[in-house]
């Protein structure tokens, strides 16, 4: 079925695929200008060995919490002597520039000092954690948060922050899955492509622009058992299908940096990974940015066994590619011990300050070493009412409706007696999720300050039970103030800190007592919505299957409460989408939409011998993709224009959607294909494409998917991929389970590329 393109044709495959991937993200791997390589160049011809190593340490200016809080005199002079690349975990516009002052006044090369931190959600204006942004299902508003996050990170006088995570995360046992854009690749590379973009703009040179970071490369998502820095054990077309293309996704939105994962792959730690970063990543690639360790990664090499000492450790994450030790000082402490022993060393480091400089030219600190931070500037735009504004256009968007049984919702609450239930309906910290950069506790609007404000009903709070603890004796005044309600507002689920890093959990119920919490509350008989706010999905088949609605509002940052309020009372219909299905108990972990179909696929008769569980049902609970809206909508007309394409052809896919109620409402509408027949089995969908398109009562719009014959490719050993020819199925819905259109066309030849199929980008026309 196969057959490898050669020459000619296979360069114009290449070329067109490389057109496809950059149209929605027009920025390549950016080769140094001939006036920066000079400067680079003379600047390695003086440098000492130390101040070479010098550039390679990243040292820590404070804790994530007391940023700054380790620049000490020690540290300034360090600096003088060139000792110091960059720090993380500082910031403020006027410390840094004391800081930059010291390095370009006072230490001999003069050479800038590169500043990063975690904005992983914002700086000081904190948006949906990334979880939620992906549930927005929409890039542009992802994007937008993306550029007020780069706004306020450099005028605070920073260059570099350590986002966007493209890690896929299938199993919500994975603390990290809020850090992300949740289980499948296609959506994770849209969505790293709008964070980039956002964060660089168009020139990392310009205005308000900050150096991203996409981490942690490559399979950190997949570590066993969903532990935290667990190995990763996966087969080579997972890592390349799956895990990889949200990178290469990243590599061509122009990332400037990239940071290596804690983890290993098959016993490889990628901090050591010679043919992942300097073979896949660089040579394949092409990617020419900076690549940084993660968190003491290098010296943790020694743990997991592949170094005896830290110079070997050293030595081994240099090779690999690693340009930049992140607090571990082992490239500062012992890699002059390892360049002694092994000079054949000396080529990586200089190619590795090479890297260094390149990015702190990139951003223009040799030109304008100030250029970044402006203490007027910090002063207004932190926390303005613009970023306020799309922060709450981001949290709206973010809400996914899980269910509306009887359409309890939207809520009519003027003059009704309300009874929010649980502590997490008035906790501002845990709105702000667990990254918070300079994130302000005060800055929050809480649901329940949103509800007194906002809604105009009588509102009866008790918030029952902590998130966690075993204090049940709030439960009986919550059941009291559910009985006296007309409605009640079940807020329940995990605090800011039960998710993120090191935050793995076997068991993804409800924390502490909000179980008997919300069974008593539940039992009531009242009209009950929940309220969902965590940073994973979480399992809660029993206490969802009782609930009359259900909202899941993730974390949503400074805006909160005002969004949340917005959709209940149907201001704004709900319309965010799952980016990870919820699953019905830890025990079905991982499980995700895009699996291969089986040859006994699950059947619901329990006598047949099934690929499925016998204690539980099929599938999850909420799968990837789903969403509810308080407007309905009619899918129509699928039209595929051509009915056989070759293997570097397009077939556009077009149908209508109608929004059929009274309401306006937006539509995520989700292409899914199928390779139907394949020389390996192929997963029973895959997302391919998606738009959010707003339709007012009545609106028909026309939605047309330009789909790639590249886009269909498999992996194949020998580092390529291939295109088969033969029947490819297209599916369009509102889910991946709730396909409301289907269609078939014909790949006539096969062919070979190189790039990731779920990286490339269908571009979408609404008209
Ligand atoms: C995390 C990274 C983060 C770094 C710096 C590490 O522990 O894994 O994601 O960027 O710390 O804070």
């Amino acid at each position: 079925m196969s057959a490898t393109a050669t020459g000619p044709h296979r360069r114009a495959l290449l070329a067109g695929v490389t057109a496809l991937a950059f149209a929605g993200a027009a920025r390549a791997a950016v080769a140094t200008p001939a006036r920066h390589a000079v400067l680079i160049r003379t600047l390695i011809g003086q440098m000492t060995l130390d101040e070479k190593i010098g550039q390679l340490n990243q040292a820590p200016g404070g804790r994530q919490r007391a940023l700054n809080s380790r620049i000490d005199a020690a540290q300034l002079d360090l600096v003088r002597k060139g000792g110091i690349g960059s720090y993380l975990h500082v910031a403020g516009a006027d410390f840094l520039r004391e800081l930059q002052r010291v390095a370009v006044e006072e230490s001999r090369l003069k050479i800038p000092l590169l500043f990063g931190i975690d904005v992983i959600h914002g700086f000081r204006t904190i948006f949906p954690v990334p979880l939620g942004m992906a549930a927005t299902f929409d890039p542009d508003i992802v994007r937008a948060c993306s550029r007020v996050a780069a706004i306020e990170t450099s005028v605070s006088g920073l260059h570099w922050t350590f986002t966007p995570m493209v890690d896929i995360a299938r199993d919500p046992r994975w603390g990290r899955i809020v850090e992300g854009a949740g289980e499948d690749p296609y959506l994770g590379s849209r969505i790293a492509e709008a964070q980039i973009t956002g964060l660089q703009g168009d020139n990392l040179a310009g205005k308000d622009v900050i150096l991203a970071c996409a981490k942690h490369f490559g399979a950190y998502g997949a570590a066993n058992g969903g532990r935290d820095y667990d190995s990763a054990d996966l087969s080579e077309r997972t890592l390349q299908e799956v895990y990889l293309p949200p990178f290469h996704a990243s590599v061509r939105a122009g990332a400037g940096s990239f940071m290596t994962a804690f983890n290993d792959i098959a016993g490889v730690p990628t901090t050591a990974n010679q043919a992942l970063v300097r073979g896949q990543l660089r040579d394949q690639w092409g990617y020419q940015g900076l690549v940084v360790s993660d968190w003491n990664a290098i010296l943790e090499l020694i743990n997991h066994g592949i170094a005896e000492t830290p110079a070997q450790a050293a030595a081994l994450a240099l090779k690999a590619g690693v340009d930049m030790d992140m607090a571990g000082g082992v490239y500062a402490g012992h890699l002059k011990e390892a360049v002694s022993a092994d000079p054949s060393l000396m080529p990586y480091l200089d190619q590795a300050v090479g890297r260094v400089l390149a990015t702190k030219a990139r951003l223009g600190l040799f030109d304008g070493p100030f250029r970044f931070g402006d203490s007027a500037r910090e002063k207004t735009e932190l926390n303005s009412p613009a970023h306020r504004t799309i922060a709450g256009e981001a949290a709206r968007k973010a809400i996914v409706l899980l269910k509306n049984e009887g359409g309890l919702l939207p809520l009519s609450p003027a003059g009704k007696r309300i009874a929010v239930i649980g502590a997490l309906a008035g906790d501002a910290s845990s709105a702000l999720g667990s990254w918070r950069a300079r994130g302000q506790v005060g800055d929050v609007k809480t649901l329940l300050a949103a509800l007194r404000e906002q809604s105009g009903a009588t509102i009866d709070y008790q918030p029952g039970a902590a998130p966690r603890g075993d204090d049940a004796s709030g439960i009986p005044a919550a059941v009291a103030a559910a009985k006296a309600s007309d409605v009640v507002l079940l807020v329940i689920g995990e605090d800011f800190d039960h998710s993120a890093e090191a935050r793995s959990r076997s068991d993804i119920t409800l924390p502490g007592v909000q179980s008997q919490l919300a069974q008593a509350v539940l039992a009531t008989g009242k009209p009950v919505v929940v309220v969902l706010m965590n940073g994973r999905p979480l399992a809660l088949a029993d206490i969802l299957g009782k609930a009359d609605a259900a909202l899941e509002t993730w974390f949503l940052g400074v805006e909160s409460g005002p969004a949340i309020v917005d959709i209940l009372t149907g201001k704004v219909s709900p319309a965010g989408r799952l980016p990870a299905g919820l699953p019905r108990n830890a025990g079905t972990s991982p499980s995700f939409y895009a699996h291969m179909p089986s040859g006994r696929p699950a059947d619901p008769d329990l006598a047949k011998d099934s690929a499925r569980y016998h204690d539980v049902e099929i599938g999850p609970l909420y799968p990837f993709g789903h969403g509810l809206s308080y407007a309905s909508f009619a899918y129509a007309d699928l039209v595929i224009d051509k009915p056989r394409i070759g293997p570097d052809q397009a077939v556009a896919i077009t149908l209508s959607v109608t929004n059929t109620s009274k309401v306006a409402g937006d539509e995520v509408v989700q292409l899914y294909m199928r390779d139907p027949v394949a020389s390996v089995a192929r997963p029973v969908k895959e997302l391919r494409g998606f738009v959010r398109v707003a339709l007012k009562p009545g609106e028909t719009r026309r939605v047309t998917f330009h789909l790639h014959a590249m886009q269909t490719a498999l992996w194949t050993t020998a580092d390529r991929w291939r295109v088969e020819a033969g029947r490819i199925d297209v599916m369009v819905g509102a889910s991946s389970d709730d396909i409301r259109l289907r269609g078939s066309f014909t790949i006539t030849g096969a062919a070979t590329t190189m790039e990731p199929a779920a990286s490339l980008l269908t571009r979408v026309t609404v008209s």
